[in-house]
C-alpha cells in the first residue's frame, strides 16, 4: 500500500480511491457547481480535476506535448484535462481509467473529435492498449498501480523508440525517513527510475503543491456548506479525508513535487 492510501481512512460505503468510489465521485463532481468552484480556486482552472495539479503546471505540461504525437494517458478521469491538453497542444490522446462513469462522461462529450478517445481499463489488472507511443502521460495517478519498478517497465513496452515518459507524482517524508528522500534524485521514483536505468530530467514544482495543499484545505471549509446544500457532502468530505494530512505535510516543508520526462529505455525487456 502507497502512502497516499495509507493515510486515508475508509468512506462509507466504498473504500476510498476505489473503482465504486470514483464513480461515486465524477458521478456528483460533474453535475456541482460547487466542485466546480472548488476547481477554480484550488487549481486555477476548473478541469474537474482530482489529483494535485495547478493551472501552471498543466500550462508547462501542455508546452512538452507535440501537435499529432500519440499519447496514452493513465488515470485520465473524465478527461476534462485530457482536453484541455488536446485543445493547447493538438496531440493524439487516448485515455484510460477504471471509472467506467467518469470514462462514460469523457466519451459522451468527445464522440466528434477523432483524436481523443476513452476507455475503461484497470491499470493494475488489464494489459495496456497495443500501439507504439510517443508519450505515456500519468498525472496523479501512478500511486494507484502498485509498485513503481513494476509499473514503469509496463508503461516503457509501450512506447514508441525514443518516446518518453511524463509523470507527475509527489514525494512526503515521514518522521522515520531521511531528510534526503525529498531532494532531487533521492525520492522514491528517482530510485526506481535509477535502478531500472532510465534516463530523465525532473522538474520541480514543491512550490506549487504546496500552495495547492493549502488552498485545498481552506476552500474544501469555505465551500462546505455549499457542498451540502446541494447534496455533495460526499465530494467535500472526499476532499478533508486526504487534505488535512497533506496541509500539514506542506506547512511542515515535508512535501515535495516533481515532473518526470523519462526517455524510453529500450534495454527493459
Ligand atoms: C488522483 S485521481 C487523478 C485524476 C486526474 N489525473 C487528475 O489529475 O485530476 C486518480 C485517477 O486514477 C484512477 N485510477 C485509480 N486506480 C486505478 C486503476 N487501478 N485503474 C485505472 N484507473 C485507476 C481514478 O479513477 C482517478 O481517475
Amino acid at each position: 500500500m502507497n502512502e497516499l492510501m495509507s493515510h486515508t481512512t475508509d468512506m462509507g460505503q466504498a473504500e476510498m480511491f476505489s473503482k465504486d468510489w470514483y464513480n461515486e465521485y465524477f458521478r456528483r463532481a460533474v453535475e456541482s457547481r460547487a466542485h466546480s468552484r472548488f476547481c477554480e480556486a484550488v487549481y486555477g482552472r476548473d478541469l474537474c480535476q482530482h489529483g494535485m495539479m495547478d493551472i501552471e503546471e498543466m500550462e508547462f505540461l501542455a508546452t512538452l506535448l507535440k501537435p499529432g504525437e500519440k499519447v496514452l494517458e493513465v488515470g485520465c478521469s473524465n478527461g476534462y484535462i485530457s482536453e484541455y491538453l488536446h485543445g493547447q497542444s493538438g496531440c493524439d490522446i487516448l485515455g484510460l481509467d477504471y471509472a467506467d462513469a467518469a470514462i462514460a462522461q469523457a466519451q459522451a462529450r468527445t464522440r466528434e473529435t477523432a483524436s481523443l478517445n476513452f476507455r475503461c481499463a484497470d491499470l493494475i489488472r488489464d494489459e495496456l492498449p497495443d500501439g507504439d507511443y510517443d508519450t505515456i502521460l500519468a498525472i496523479d495517478s501512478i500511486y494507484f498501480m502498485g509498485d513503481y519498478n513494476k509499473t514503469l517497465a509496463k508503461l516503457n513496452a509501450r512506447l514508441k523508440p525514443g518516446g518518453r515518459m511524463l509523470i507527475a507524482a509527489f514525494q512526503a517524508r515521514e518522521d522515520d525517513e531521511p531528510e534526503t528522500i525529498l531532494q532531487p534524485g533521492h525520492t522514491r521514483m528517482d530510485k526506481a527510475l535509477q535502478t531500472l536505468g532510465f534516463t530523465y530530467v525532473q522538474h520541480d514544482f514543491t512550490r506549487n503543491i504546496r500552495e495547492h495543499w493549502i488552498k485545498n484545505y481552506q476552500y474544501s471549509h469555505t465551500l462546505q456548506a455549499e457542498f451540502t446544500a446541494e447534496g455533495n457532502a460526499f465530494l467535500c468530505e472526499a476532499r478533508m479525508a486526504e487534505n488535512g494530512w497533506f496541509k500539514d505535510h506542506a506547512e511542515r516543508g515535508t512535501l515535495v513535487r516533481f515532473l518526470y520526462v523519462i526517455e524510453h529505455n529500450p534495454a527493459l525487456a
